[in-house]
Order: structure tokens, then sequence, then C-alpha cells
């Protein structure tokens, strides 16, 4: 593979694979517009070096979503609604073809001038791009010289034009781009002889969904705190009282079973002494502080507890290494944003002492976000799954492509 720097992109094409799968309103509409201000230091460089570049991206399930009459919604889920923002932010001339592939997108591409940008339309509206199609991924690598991957976002998934496009540029001819770099980087500095003591801290509903992950961080760290609803199959495995909270009752053995192999690594397992408890799923919940292993029958876990709280903040402060993936709450909903938000002040206060921290996968960087405090961490993955699947150990097929 190459380095993007050692990359001569004069008058070249540059076929570069973005994740510009951003969140829309219902005007169609940016509210979180993280993921394209990520990816324009990697456009400025080639066009800067008297490139052009060839932007792909997918928006949404398209594809899973059709309209009433079985169609794609196009106008929904164009890649038209970015057009006007990326010519703000990249000031430069940016094209639009209405198809990511045949003869518009051939003939636009090959129009296109040093300095110039051409965005195709969202891949996904090809059922070849999800299928990783080869005759598909042709017509995509035909249109550019380079192929440029900065779609960490996507990384995980093995498309068309995340990866098996990569199989027609020679190895000089392809590259990561610099979110791509720079996202490898951070969270191989915190998965890879990390300087300890390391914290990782997990949340959101499911243990299925992040047992793997626990397990990776048995590896490495030196305290594992757990929130959000997972931390009630926890309680459930340690014979306490949930009430109504979510759990996964076929994942109780897992989770005995994870406490166990922690325990046996030397790693400790912190889960919240306290919660926040709320009558039912909602904003306008009636709300008490219990012991989380003694909620009461109508009440569910809805956040960590005050004490909770305080003893996570307590560890993360005291951490050289933090990972943090998931929310310790429902952090949407006021009176049960507090465990998260002090979860974020911590690891904002732990990086201003030198701590390194890394904030990954989608929930918790949007509670960052809300919190302002996305600047106050050393790092803030815009991949969600993709950051997941990274910490899990695996290779990603979009990495591993560049790599081949
Ligand atoms: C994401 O937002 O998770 C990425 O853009 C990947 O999208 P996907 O989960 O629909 O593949
Ligand atoms: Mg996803």
């Amino acid at each position: 593979m190459s380095n993007i720097k050692s990359i001569n992109f004069k008058d070249k094409k540059a076929l570069v694979r973005v994740d510009f799968n951003v969140p829309l309103d219902k005007e169609f509409r940016i509210t979180d517009d993280t993921r394209i201000r990520e990816a324009l230091p990697t456009i400025r460089h080639i066009l800067d070096q008297g490139g052009s570049a060839i932007l792909m991206s997918h928006l949404g399930r398209p594809l899973e979503k059709l309209d009433a009459n079985g169609n794609i919604n196009k106008q929904k889920f164009t890649l038209q609604h970015l057009v006007k923002h990326l010519r703000k932010k990249l000031k430069a001339r940016v094209n639009f073809a209405d198809d990511c592939v045949g003869k518009v997108a051939a003939k636009k591409a090959a129009a296109l001038k040093p300095g110039e940008v051409l965005l195709l339309e969202n891949t996904r509206f090809h059922h070849e791009e999800e299928g990783g199609d080869e005759g598909f991924s042709k017509q995509l690598a035909a249109l550019g010289d380079v192929y440029v991957n900065d779609a960490f976002g996507t990384a995980h998934r093995a498309h068309a034009s995340t990866t098996i496009v990569a199989r027609y540029f020679v190895k000089n001819h392809k590259c990561f781009g610099f979110l791509m770099e720079r996202e490898i980087e951070n969270a191989t500095r915190a998965m890879k002889n990390p300087e300890k003591p390391v914290t990782c801290v997990t949340g959101g509903s499911k243990v299925s969904d992040k047992i793997l992950l626990l397990e990776t961080f048995l590896d490495y760290a030196d305290n594992i705190l757990i929130g959000g609803a997972m931390a009630y199959t926890f309680m459930l495995a340690k014979k306490g009282a949930v009430g109504n909270s979510l759990v996964e009752a076929d994942r109780v053995k897992t989770a005995r079973e994870f406490l166990k192999k922690a325990k046996d690594a030397g790693v400790k397992v912190l889960l919240p002494k306290d919660s926040v408890c709320g009558d039912k799923f909602g904003a306008d919940a009636q709300v008490q502080v219990c012991p989380s292993n003694q909620i009461p029958d109508g009440w569910m876990g809805l956040d960590i507890g005050p004490s909770a709280a305080k003893s996570f903040a307590g560890v993360i402060r005291k951490s050289k290494t933090v990972i943090w993936n998931g929310p310790m709450g429902v952090f949407e909903f006021p009176a049960f944003a507090e465990g998260t938000k002090a979860v974020a002040k911590a690891c904002a206060a732990a990086t201003k002492k030198g701590a390194f921290t890394m904030v990954g996968g989608g929930d918790s960087v949007a509670a960052v976000n809300q919190l302002k405090l996305a600047k106050k961490v050393s790092f803030v993955s815009t991949g969600g799954g993709a950051m997941l699947e990274f910490l899990e150990g695996k290779e990603l097929p979009g990495i591993k492509a560049i790599h081949e």
C-alpha cells in the first residue's frame, strides 16, 4: 500500500470513498456534519496537489426503506442533499452525478479538471454495492486513477465501494485518507501497549452486542466500568432484583462467565452500585434512585445513580488511558443524562491531566457532542459499528483491502 503523502495526485483523478452517512432532519438539512468535516483534509490535499476528487458514499439504508410502491426513495436518500454544504466547506467546484455508475458518471468524471470535485449519487441505490459485485466495482474503479479510502465509519462493510473496488488498483495507487489513518492510529494506540492504568467504559443496552468487546478489554484493561441497560443483565447474574429493567435473560450465563474470567485475569469490573430508575421509559417518567440490585417491580434502571457516577468518574480520573464505548443511560432524556455526563466530564478531566482518552461508537459520540466535550477528549471516532469491530480486534475488510 501507499501513504497518501507519497502519492502524486497532480492531474490525477482520485476516487475517494468517504462516509457521508450524516444525520438529516425532515427538511434534509444536515444536523451533524462531523463526518464531512473530518474528510475535508483528505479532499483538500488531493485538490491542492493539482488532482481532482470523485467522491462516493452511501447515505442511510435505502434498499431497506423502499417507498410504498417498492421503489427506492431517492428524494430522501439522495446525496444531492450534501452538495451545497460541500461547496461551502471546500470552497471548490462540486459537481453532482445522479448515478454512481453508467454513462453520466463516466462522462462527468472524464470532464473533471484539476481542483474540481464530483460527488456521485448514493452507492446503495444499487444492490450490487452491498453485494460487493465485481462488475459494479470495476465500473466504479474505472472512474479514477487512484483509490483513496477515507470511510472509516463503513470500513467494517465488505461492500463494492469500500472494499472490492480496491482490487482494481495496484498497490501504489491506493491508500487511506487522513481520517482513516488517524482512526487506525488512535485505536491502535489505545489497544496496543497503552499507558496504564487502562480503563474501559462500556454501556448501551445489550450484553450480546458488547460481549466480544468486553472480552477483548480483558487483554489490556485494568478496570472495566459497565453502565447502560446491559448492567442489569450483570445484576441478574449476581442475583440482584432489577424490577422492570431491560435485560437479556438468555445472556445471564454469559454475564456470569465474563465476571469469572475478569476475576481470573485480575481485571476490576465495576457495576453501578445505584441507578436512577423510572416508572416507565420516557422523558416524563417518575424518578427515584435505587440500589441497582434492589429495583422494585414496576421500575426500571435508566441511568447509573449518583454514587455509581461518582465512583466511575473517580476511576476514570485516575487513568492514563480511557476507552469509552456506549452511554451510561438514556441521556436523550434529561432525567437520565447525569451518569453519561459524569463519565464525559471525567474523561475531559483525565485528558487535561495527560491521559489518552478515546470515545468511539455512535451513541457515546453523540453524548460528548451534545455536551460540547468532543474537543476536550483526545480522540472522537467517526465510526460506530466500525470502531466497535476494530476494538474487538477484528480485521476490517475496508482496511485489509488497502493493505492487499
Ligand atoms: C454507520 O453510520 O454506521 C456507517 O455509515 C455504516 O452504515 P451501515 O451501518 O448502514 O452499514
Ligand atoms: Mg451502522
